[in-house]
């Protein structure tokens, strides 16, 4: 059966432009998988943290997912590079793989995950 709808990620003000992002969990296909929102150039995107090179986490230290100009997504592991607002690989080992992207929406003063039937909520870092 469709489990549709939106669920709370974050408050959009926890997302600053550019600046850290919010690290929270989807259930997918069954599987609890990490996933990240971020703001860039005004809007929230959202994806899972899984690195296209080796599938591991992209983040420096939780939540830093920019580079230091601001410009691009960069993984930590070996540097595979991602656009902001599309997780297309602009560089390094990710080859043309990209960022699987999820559908977020900046509802009001809320950032929320507009579940699928394939992707769900299961919790923000803060509750885990
Ligand atoms: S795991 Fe991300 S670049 Fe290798």
């Amino acid at each position: 059966m469709a489990a549709t709808g939106r669920h709370v990620i974050c408050r959009g003000r926890e997302l600053v432009e550019r600046g850290r992002g919010v690290r929270f969990k989807v259930l997918r296909h069954g599987v609890e998988t990490p996933a990240f929102a971020i703001r860039f150039n005004g809007k929230v995107h959202a994806y899972l943290n899984r690195c296209a090179h080796r599938m591991l986490e992209l983040d420096w230290n939780a939540g830093d997912f920019f580079d230091a100009f601001g410009e691009v997504l960069l993984c930590a592991t070996h540097g595979a590079r991602y656009a902001p607002a599309s997780g297309v690989c602009v560089g390094g080992p990710c080859a043309r793989a990209g960022l699987v992207k999820l559908a977020v929406i900046e509802d009001d003063a809320d950032v929320c995950l507009e579940a699928v039937d394939e992707v769900h909520l299961v919790a923000t870092d803060e509750l885990t």
